[in-house]
């Protein structure tokens, strides 16, 4: 396990790397030789390029996962030997940890300890998939006399994976690591702003032991290669997670197969706080949960609901903390980094200009630090107060360091504004009452629910996925296992 960044190396790692695709085991380029050029969100300064894949280049990982499914080596394979490798996987990803954090951090941006956090979460991952292949059991089932019952757990066939850039490590080894504890084969389509570290692990599968085409990359924009991937007549089942928009379409594409999917689209997660909430280990764990990643997380905590008399208590203590939050380049590891492209970056500004014009309070900002770079792209995190609870503000995933208070007069109107938007991926009750405790948590529509903490990215061991908008299907802990695989019922006549 990495235990700190090291910023010398997350200023140079990977100048000049002109990264290809994984397919079948070999190192390719896109077969038109396109490419993308890949920039840091701390400078703009263009360092590596990716691939810029097409339908054929797709079209060539699909036949080898395929082939690597139905006859190579992986198809005999045990589940021990599944978890195997995946441990073996695990050790190679710590042996090359402080290259991957590094290049993390460039690539989308992040904080250097936030690259750390990703790479030992990827190990986490891997670790628990690892672990789990040989555990999962199918059933036997009570059937008629003379007969013999039993459902098999299978895995689909060949799985692809379509991940977004906030979170590419994380993300990767969460799908990954239960595609491959399961049997499955893999095509992976990773963010144009962050494919870099995917591309890394792919190799280091290799090195692991991967037999050739269980683990196959392809980079490029989502309507080049994530389109064809998705609506790919020869893939079994497709995961995904980013925005609700992409998850439609990508459904879509996959119904023209009726393939499988697991969807996580994101949310606006509520931290609830009542009146007998302990505000001093609430404080931190409410900015984090905003700040982290610069705001760019699916479970984000992105709404404070707060009881009304305590409302300017939190308002004030949450204010002190938020002016002192400063944006900075991802080498210098200060409370957050750019965002991750300019498009995020006016898509963030969009939603607080609209806020301020439309007279929504601003409690508190943040800065940007004048050191910098000019082509990065940095937004001050912004603390607002009085948030009309049917504005875009309130109720829409805004992906940025923008926190929005609502108050609230008691547990009934609070449970109401915590499910009042389309979303429900994660929330947070904070209060002593033992009592409030659970029927809050269980009125509340959403994946998971944490009382007296809250849980932003964290959590290998506990299912997580979406109610609503935030789509379907579970990722993490056992659940993934068997989201991950199909099950198949046999059934003996033995007289
Ligand atoms: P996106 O959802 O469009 O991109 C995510 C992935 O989908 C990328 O790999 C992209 O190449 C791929 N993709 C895009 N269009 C595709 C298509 N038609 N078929 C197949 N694959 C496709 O997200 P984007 O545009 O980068 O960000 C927009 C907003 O989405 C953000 O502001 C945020 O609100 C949300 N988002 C949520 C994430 C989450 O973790 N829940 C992650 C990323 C974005
Ligand atoms: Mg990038």
């Amino acid at each position: 396990m990495l235990t700190k960044p090291d910023n010398a190396y997350t200023r140079t790692v990977g100048d000049g790397r002109r990264a290809t695709n994984i397919i079948g085991g070999k190192p390719v380029p896109a077969r038109s030789g396109a490419t993308i050029d890949v920039a840091s969100p701390s400078d703009g300064a263009v360092f590596a390029s990716i691939p810029r894949s097409d339908g054929a280049d797709v079209d060539a990982a699909v036949a080898a996962a395929r082939a690597a499914f139905e006859t190579g080596p992986w198809a005999r394979m045990s589940a021990l030997e599944r978890g195997r490798l995946l441990f073996a996987l695990h050790d190679k990803i710590g042996e090359n940890a402080g290259e991957l954090a590094a290049l993390e951090s460039r690539d989308a941006g992040k904080p250097a300890r936030q690259g750390v956090a990703d790479v030992n979460g990827a190990m986490r991952y891997f670790e628990f998939n690892a672990g789990a292949a040989d555990k999962l059991n199918g059933d036997q089932i009570p059937f008629l006399d003379g007969y013999t019952a039993l459902a098999m757990r299978e895995p689909h066939g060949v799985v692809a994976g379509i991940i977004p850039w906030n979170y590419p490590l994380q993300i990767l080894g969460r799908v990954a690591g239960a595609a491959l504890a399961m049997g499955n084969t893999l095509v992976i389509k990773p963010a144009e702003d962050a494919s870099l570290t995917t591309i890394r692990v792919a190799e280091l599968a290799l090195e692991a032991g991967f037999p050739e085409g269980v683990f196959n990359v392809v980079t490029g924009y989502g309507a080049e290669a994530g389109a064809p991937l998705s609506a790919h007549p020869d893939v079994d089942y497709v995961t995904f997670t980013g925005s609700p928009v992409t998850g439609t379409a990508i459904q879509a594409a996959a119904a023209i197969n009726n393939r499988g999917v697991t969807m996580e689209l994101g949310g606006k997660s509520p931290q609830i706080l009542f009146a007998d909430a302990d505000l001093e280990a609430a404080m931190p764990v409410l900015v984090n949960a905003i700040i982290q990643n610069g705001g760019q997380t699916c479970s984000a905590g992105s709404r404070i609901l707060v009881e009304r008399s305590i409302h300017d208590t939190v308002a004030a203590q949450l204010a002190e903390r938020f002016s002192a939050l400063v944006a900075e380049p991802h080498w210098a590891d200060g409370d957050l980094g750019p965002l991750v492209n300019a498009v995020q970056a006016d898509r963030v500004a969009g939603f607080v200009d609209a806020a301020k014009a439309a007279g929504t309070p601003v409690l508190a900002e943040g800065q940007v630090s004048g050191d910098a770079p000019a082509g990065g792209h940095y937004v001050a995190p912004v603390l607002f107060g009085g948030v009309d609870p049917e504005s875009d503000l309130a109720r829409q995933e805004v992906f940025g360091p923008v926190l929005s208070m609502l108050a609230f007069d008691g547990e009934d109107e609070a449970i109401r504004l915590a499910n009042a938007t389309d979303f429900g991926l994660v929330a947070a009750v904070w209060t002593r009452d033992g009592g409030r405790q659970f029927r809050v948590a269980r009125a509340i529509r959403s994946g998971q629910v944490f009382v007296n903490c809250y849980g932003a990215g964290g959590g290998v061991e506990l299912p997580f996925g979406g109610f609503k908008k935030s789509g379907h299907g579970r990722e993490k802990g056992l659940e993934a296992l068997r989201d991950m695989s199909a099950t198949k019922a046999i059934i003996f006549n033995h007289g």
